[in-house]
């Protein structure tokens, strides 16, 4: 493997190919950017009573998050401590405890090892079972949405989002705040998952090019985009943190991609709702409340504000990924109009979505192209609009004019290299020294 520092060059601009295929880099992103940071795990809406759990993964560990008697949350690794096996077969429901189909341990929903069959006549009562809970995840959530990470070093969750966290706000912190609604759809891409990261944390490239049939047959607001014809720098913008999210967001356009009557009546419930963000939160988040977002929390969940999409992507190696897709909406929306718009995000980004599946092959490709030898010695780029970021009063960060533009996925790379050379947290890059930063 290559130094680190030759991977990613020129501020995140420039990367080696062998990021998106080599098994020895795969398994250091294992190790210094899975096993460290924050990652989605699921929401309060999607297991709101005790006992109701969901089964995922954290990087390739296999987890189980549960709602405890009183009401808080645990989340530990599906893995017996007897001798491995998986203790939940089911993708998620509600239990009292989990029995392994081995031999029988019996753990409660807090993880720890509550029954051990022939404890008297076999162990002789000679076994510690307080040491032999399923291995414990740190789990908090922020406004509902809840990550874990396995590093008891690592920031909290709200330290972890940094600056973004001042953006999400503007939806998240509407009065009732945002639900998920699941359980998720599971597809299987053949691809790298910084691909699909790199694409929702800053790809508004592709978006008239890749798309332009699907924004023809969608109709509405964005058609006039196809062919990458009709764009100005002043129709939106883009924001890296230096804690490696980010986002792009065209302005005034958050219920775009929900032509006719959705999108009528998702137009009538931002107008009513505006005056609230504006008045809680200032003028600034009401303008991104009003806008679509395209948006990574790194390293691996994606959303589209508007759209509604919510999206992780799980690594399943270094060329494959399993995307998991909820529909983000407002917990206050009426539930016709919170049905509609899943009934969108399915057309547009569910599995067989008119707009998943050009992505999807576009990302498998990216990925592909570099299985040859000769190819994987080179590199792409990412310079779109370099050196024209900027601080902001107000909003945290670094901003660039234009979500056509590649700031945020620059800052991807850039954390990305940082976790990657196992830089300790406390000498990590936080948006409190932007300045420095820059
Ligand atoms: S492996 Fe789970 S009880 Fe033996
Ligand atoms: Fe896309």
């Amino acid at each position: 493997m290559k130094p680190i520092n030759e991977l990613i060059q020129q501020d995140g601009a420039i990367q080696d190919r062998s990021i998106y295929w080599d098994e020895d880099i795969y398994q250091k992103e294992m190790e210094h950017i899975f096993a460290r940071c924050w990652l989605f795990l699921t929401h309060d809406s999607v297991i709101p009573e005790t006992g109701d759990y969901q089964v995922t993964t954290m990087g390739e560990d296999n987890v189980i998050v549960a709602r405890q008697k009183d009401g808080g949350l645990k989340a530990f690794v599906n893995s017996c401590t007897h001798r491995g096996n998986y203790v939940c077969f089911s993708e998620g429901g509600n239990a009292r405890s989990f029995v392994c189909p081995y031999h029988g341990w019996a753990f409660g929903i807090d993880g720890e090892l509550d029954d051990v069959p022939l404890e008297e006549q076999a162990y002789f009562n000679d076994i510690d079972k307080q040491s032999l809970g399923l291995q414990q995840v740190r789990v908090e959530s922020y406004k509902g949405f809840i990550f874990g990470t396995f590093d008891l070093d690592a920031p909290s969750l709200v330290d972890y989002l940094g600056g973004m966290a001042w953006y999400i706000d503007s939806f998240m912190d509407v009065p009732g705040g945002m639900e998920l609604i699941g359980p998720p759809m599971k597809s299987i891409l053949n691809c790298n998952w910084k691909n699909p990261s790199e694409n929702f944390i800053g790809d508004g490239y592709h978006v008239g090019w890749a798309h332009a049939s699907a924004l023809e047959i969608a109709g509405g607001a964005l058609e006039s985009m196809k062919g990458l014809n009709d764009y100005s720098p002043d129709s939106g913008l883009q924001v890296t943190v230096p804690e490696g999210h980010g986002f792009g967001v065209i302005w005034d356009a958050a219920a775009a991609l929900h032509p006719g009557p959705p999108g009528i009546a998702y137009q009538k419930w931002l107008d009513q709702r505006s005056p609230i963000v504006r008045e809680k939160l200032g003028k600034t988040r009401e303008k991104f409340y009003n806008g679509h977002w395209d948006a990574t929390i790194f390293p691996n969940c994606s959303f589209l504000y508007g759209t509604n999409t919510f999206k992780v992507w799980q690594p399943r190696g270094p060329r494959q990924i399993e995307v998991f897709t909820w529909t983000l909406v407002e917990k206050e929306m009426p539930e016709e109009l919170q049905q509609m718009i899943h009934a969108d995000n399915m057309l547009t980004f569910g599995t067989a979505g008119i707009l998943e599946s050009d992505d999807g092959e576009n990302f498998e490709n990216c990925t592909h192209a570099n299985r040859g030898f000769a190819t994987r010695q080179g590199r792409v780029y990412l310079g779109m609009a370099r050196g024209r970021e900027r601080t902001d009063a107000e909003m945290p960060g670094l901003v660039s004019d234009g979500w056509v533009n590649e700031t945020s996925t620059r800052g991807m790379y850039r954390r990305w290299a940082e976790l990657m050379q196992g830089t300790p947290w406390a000498k990590l890059s936080v948006t409190a020294k932007t300045d420095a930063y820059k």
